[in-house]
């Protein structure tokens, strides 16, 4: 089923203003065949550029095409993750707590019609269909490392553009400093949801400078493909100097508020999960250093673990964000 458009009360704009039209006319093409779950067999003929993935996926994942970003920092030479491990080891809590249980039981998720709502402090409020979302701006793929504050690490292609294009698209109004991410919460679609674990929607906030910062992303898929329902389809985040809990998944909502958000971790555990959260191998979890990491599927129980990099190695790019801040405090 394709996907409607919304169109509540605020100019989209017109694809033509943002692509070529004959990439335009690929796009929507591609947009219809993925709601079909037709994709695979277009594939080739999608856009006439190199696919980024030439294997279907099982779990009817479709390949997402996108050009590599000139941003600096936005690649890493670093070997990425095995595509398998990246999405059967996964926090999704609202699919269960195990590591395994979000690739088991993600299934359910419902993913057309999607929308996203961008509300609270902006001049052009309203609700953006994923199809709108999806032809915002080009599609960039990113090499990032996501750190869990849990230890481990892994190295992903991601595919999205910056959050700063639909922050820019809905004119926050000056009185705005925060951003806040609601994620779905469907107790028909969610087992987890029953589970008091956490106070659902799963909420997580940035402060309106690190929204607007260039490795910010806005995702849609991974590995050149559409992401897996697992790790937080059809559109998620991704803060690669944070920890991984702040890229929250199967994002619903986007308010643009004058307060700091409360966030699901921090209301949770606050002594544990600050609203900061950035990775920082000085700053102890308190329950267990973060000095060091597991990369996933390559470094074994007994395999010596790496060195933590400062921000997650991201420490040119965004280092400056906090200059004069005690990072030990702003946790
Ligand atoms: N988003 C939602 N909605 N629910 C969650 O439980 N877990 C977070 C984050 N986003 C989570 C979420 C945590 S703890 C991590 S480490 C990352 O997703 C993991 O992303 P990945 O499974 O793609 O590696």
């Amino acid at each position: 089923m394709l996907i409607k458009t919304g169109r509540d009360g605020f100019h989209h704009p017109n694809s033509s203003e943002i692509t070529p039209e004959a990439m335009y006319r690929q796009r929507r093409e591609m947009l219809k065949l993925m709601a079909t779950g037709a994709a695979g067999a277009a594939l080739a003929s999608w856009a006439g550029r190199e696919a980024l993935a030439q294997v279907q996926r099982p779990g009817k994942l479709a390949a997402l095409q996108a050009t590599r970003s000139q941003v600096p920092g936005a690649v890493t030479m670093e070997k990425v993750t095995e595509y398998k491990d990246a999405t059967t080891y996964n926090n999704f809590y609202e699919f269960g707590t195990d590591k395994a249980d979000p690739a088991k039981n993600a299934g359910t998720l419902k993913t057309s019609p999607w929308t996203v709502e961008v509300d609270g402090m902006v001049k052009k409020p309203g609700k953006f269909a994923l199809e709108d979302l999806l032809k915002l701006s080009p599609q960039e793929e990113r090499i990032y490392r996501l750190r869990c504050v849990e230890g481990w690490s892994m190295v992903v292609p991601w595919v999205g553009y910056p959050l700063s294009k639909l922050v820019e698209r809905v004119e926050p109004l000056g009185g705005a400093k925060f951003v806040e991410f609601h994620t779905q919460a469907d107790r028909a679609t969610m087992p987890g949801l029953r589970s008091g674990v956490l106070d659902w929607p799963y909420v997580e906030g940035l402060r309106m400078d690190e929204a607007m910062h260039p490795l910010t992303l806005l995702s849609f898929g991974m590995y050149g493909e559409v992401l897996p329902n697992q790790n937080g389809a059809p559109v998620r985040l991704v803060v690669p100097w944070k920890y991984g809990f702040k890229s929250a998944k199967s994002l619903v909502r986007i308010r643009f508020s004058d307060k700091e958000p409360k966030t699901a971790w921090n209301k949770a555990a606050a002594n544990e999960y600050g609203f900061y959260s950035n990775v920082n191998p000085e700053v102890d979890h308190p329950r267990w250093s973060q000095a060091t990491e597991r990369r996933i599927g390559e470094d074994g129980l007994f395999t010596k673990k790496r060195k933590t990099l400062m921000f997650n190695g991201y420490e040119p790019q965004v280092g400056q964000l906090y200059a004069g801040m005690d990072l030990k405090k702003n946790y």
